[in-house]
């Protein structure tokens, strides 16, 4: 089943980085968040202090990883990126740490997702910039203390929920990403036209920005596509047209919605009778995992109001059998 539309990052997306904003007057979109971020970094270098910790949290997809960046850059520190399931054991995050120099970023993605001794582990790297390890543990433990430089930790999460309230409040600023206007996604597909060299008219990236689910890495990913269809053409100038044709091969309605979110409701409504049933069973029968179709798949069935996500389970709304043309029973 085809992809494109899944929100998770792949290897080539982290690989992305040329075509990324690096600075905050180059980011498209959030304006508020945009806006509290110039102020917040533009009076931590006025007063020369290091950025408060950062906690950013939405769905995947939304540019965290890119604005963590931006963030560094703006403050002219290095950026250190690391993953919150792939620490594993103390040392992985001690050697992390040591590499800190003052002031730098580093970002934790996935942050819900740290063990809870690690997570435990860093508050008072956070607080106080201290981190403690015990040595030795099973023949004659001792505990030593590394100073820190003062850092700011960006953390990201899907899951702003997930996050356990000491690990929270450690943050000085929590932000929220919200999906993007088409507007907004039309001009980032027409800022990454450029930078990849070709060009694409507003009304052909508006056909994309329609198809991406408010999501900018979705709307890069189908470009990529449609660059493909257009290369192999000869088109050098995207126009609505092309941009349809290149769309049908790519199987996406024109809300976005890809095989899975069809599965997902029509699923829910002629198996399920519309719901309520719990995510698990639903998922079961459709052949995907039920954390998928959390994280992935159903903020954006939300955020459509296609569904309902209630104590009992999902229960799908109207404007999901109107689009999906079935009719309702009783
Ligand atoms: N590329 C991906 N996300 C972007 C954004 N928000 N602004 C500009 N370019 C982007």
């Amino acid at each position: 089943m085809s992809r494109i539309l899944e929100a998770k990052k792949t290897k080539g997306d982290q690989e992305d980085f040329s075509i990324r904003p690096q600075k905050l007057n180059e980011y498209i979109g959030q304006d508020f968040l945009r806006n509290n971020l110039t102020i917040y970094i533009g009076a931590a270098k006025k007063r020369n202090e290091v950025l408060d910790h950062v906690l950013l949290y939405g769905p995947p997809g939304l540019g965290k990883t890119t604005l963590a960046n931006i963030i560094a850059n703006e403050m002219g520190v290095s950026f250190k990126s690391v993953n919150g399931p792939s620490i594993e054991k103390i040392g992985d995050l001690a050697s992390i740490l040591a590499t800190l120099k003052p002031g730098d970023v580093l970002f934790i993605d996935e942050i819900h997702r740290l063990p809870l001794f690690i997570e435990e582990s860093l508050y008072s790297a956070m607080e106080d910039f201290k981190f403690s390890i015990v040595i030795n543990r099973e023949t004659n433990p001792k505990s030593i203390t590394l100073d820190l430089p003062p850092f700011t930790l960006v953390g990201a999460t899907t899951k702003s929920g997930s996050l356990s309230a000491p690990l929270r409040s450690r943050f000085g600023i929590i932000e929220k990403i919200d999906f993007y206007t088409l507007e907004d996604l039309a001009k980032i597909v027409i800022r990454i036209g450029k930078v990849l060299s070709i060009s694409i008219e507003e009304k052909a990236a508006l056909q994309i920005a329609k198809r991406s689910r408010g999501t900018p890495r979705i709307a890069i990913r189908i470009f990529k596509r449609v660059r493909d269809y257009a290369n192999y053409k000869n088109i050098d100038s995207i126009y609505e047209n092309d941009c349809l044709e290149a769309l049908k091969l790519l199987k996406i309605d024109e809300l976005g919605l890809d095989e899975v979110d069809r599965l997902y409701i029509t699923t829910l409504i002629k198996r399920f009778n519309g719901g309520p049933v719990g995510l698990e069973t639903l998922a079961n029968s459709i052949g995907e995992e039920a954390i998928n179709l959390e994280d992935v798949y159903e903020p954006y069935l939300l955020q459509l109001g296609f569904i309902d996500r209630t104590p009992k389970g999902r229960a799908a709304r109207r404007a999901a059998y109107f689009h999906y043309k079935i009719m309702k029973k009783n």
